[in-house]
C-alpha cells in the first residue's frame, strides 16, 4: 500500500490547549491512500467536472439517501431551524439544500465545481445563490454563515487540509460545519470507487481518494475545528432492501457524519 504523508502540521493543532481531543501525534499524520490499491472494479477513471457532467443525467435515481440524507437525520447537532445562513458546499443537484430548507434553514448558498449539476440545482431552486467553484476557494465572504455543510464530496478532494480551513474562512463565530463522507472502511473493503454508468451503458470511475477518518480529524483540527459528533451508518435491513446485493457487506461502515464547531 503506498501511503503519502502530507505534512505534519496537525501535530501543532492537535496541542493546542483548546482543542480538547486527545490524540497521540502518532495518528495525527495526515495520509493520503492511493485508491489505485484497493480499486477491484478497474473501471476508466474521469475527474470530478467530466464524470458529474455526464452522471447529472441520472444522479438522482441513483444516489441512494439512506446514503447520506439517513445520517443528517439522526444528528443531535446542529439546531438547523436556528441556522441563518448556510453553504454548502459541493452541493451537487441541490439534495442536501432541499433537506436543509425542509428542516428550516433560511438562506442557502450552493458552490459546486460541475455546471450540470448546478443547472439542475437552479430549477430544484433550494439555494439562494449557486457558484460555480471549487470548494477549497469559494470566493464567498468570510466569517458570514453559521452552518456549513458538504455531503459525499470528501472521497474527490487530494488532500483534506484546503477544504477544511476554507470552511473556517467562511465560518462566523460558534458555526457548525457538518460533513458527510463516504466511509473509507467501505471504499477499501468494497474496492468500490464512486461511479456512475454512461450513456453507451459504460461503468465510469469518477477519481476517488480514500480519507481515513482520522484524516478528517487532522484536517479539522489543524483548521481550528473543534468535533461535537460523528455517526456511521452501516448497511442495515434498509441498506439491503434498497441494494440486495449488498447483502456481503451487511455492517460493514458505509457512511459517516461529522459535526464540527466553532468556538469564539
Ligand atoms: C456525490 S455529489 C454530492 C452532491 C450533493 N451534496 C448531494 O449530496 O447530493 C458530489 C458533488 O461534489 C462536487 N465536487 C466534487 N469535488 C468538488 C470540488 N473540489 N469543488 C466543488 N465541487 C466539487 C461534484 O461536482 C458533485 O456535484
Amino acid at each position: 500500500m503506498r501511503l503519502r504523508r502530507v505534512g505534519a502540521g496537525a501535530v501543532r493543532a492537535l496541542n493546542r490547549p483548546e482543542n480538547r481531543l486527545a490524540i497521540p501525534e502518532s495518528a495525527a499524520t495526515l495520509a493520503v491512500m492511493d485508491f489505485g490499491d484497493f480499486d477491484a472494479r478497474g473501471y476508466r477513471t474521469v475527474d470530478v467536472r467530466t464524470g458529474y457532467g455526464e452522471w447529472v443525467a441520472s444522479y438522482e435515481d441513483t444516489v441512494q439517501d439512506t446514503m447520506d440524507i439517513a445520517l443528517l437525520d439522526r444528528l443531535t447537532e446542529p439546531s438547523w431551524a436556528s441556522a441563518q445562513r448556510a453553504a454548502d458546499l459541493g452541493c451537487g443537484t441541490g439534495r442536501t439544500g432541499a433537506w436543509l430548507r425542509e428542516h428550516g434553514v433560511r438562506a442557502i448558498d450552493g458552490v459546486d465545481l460541475t455546471p450540470q449539476m448546478l443547472a439542475v440545482a437552479r430549477e430544484r431552486g433550494a439555494h439562494d445563490r449557486l457558484i460555480e467553484a471549487d470548494v477549497t476557494a469559494t470566493g464567498l465572504a468570510a466569517g458570514t454563515y453559521d452552518l456549513l455543510i458538504s455531503s459525499l464530496v470528501d472521497e474527490h478532494l487530494s488532500d483534506l487540509r484546503p477544504f477544511y480551513h476554507e470552511a473556517w474562512r467562511l465560518a462566523a463565530d460558534k458555526a457548525h460545519f457538518v460533513v458527510v463522507a463516504f466511509h473509507p472502511h467501505f471504499i477499501m473493503a468494497s474496492g468500490m470507487p464512486t461511479h456512475y454508468r454512461n450513456h453507451a451503458g459504460e461503468d465510469v470511475a469518477i477519481s476517488t481518494t480514500v480519507h481515513l477518518l482520522s484524516d478528517h480529524v487532522g484536517a479539522a483540527l489543524e483548521a481550528g475545528w473543534q468535533l461535537a459528533e460523528l455517526r456511521e451508518r452501516v448497511v442495515d435491513d434498509e441498506w439491503v432492501a434498497v441494494k440486495p446485493k449488498w447483502e456481503r457487506f451487511r455492517n460493514h461502515p458505509v457512511s459517516a457524519a461529522f459535526v464540527w464547531r466553532r468556538l469564539p
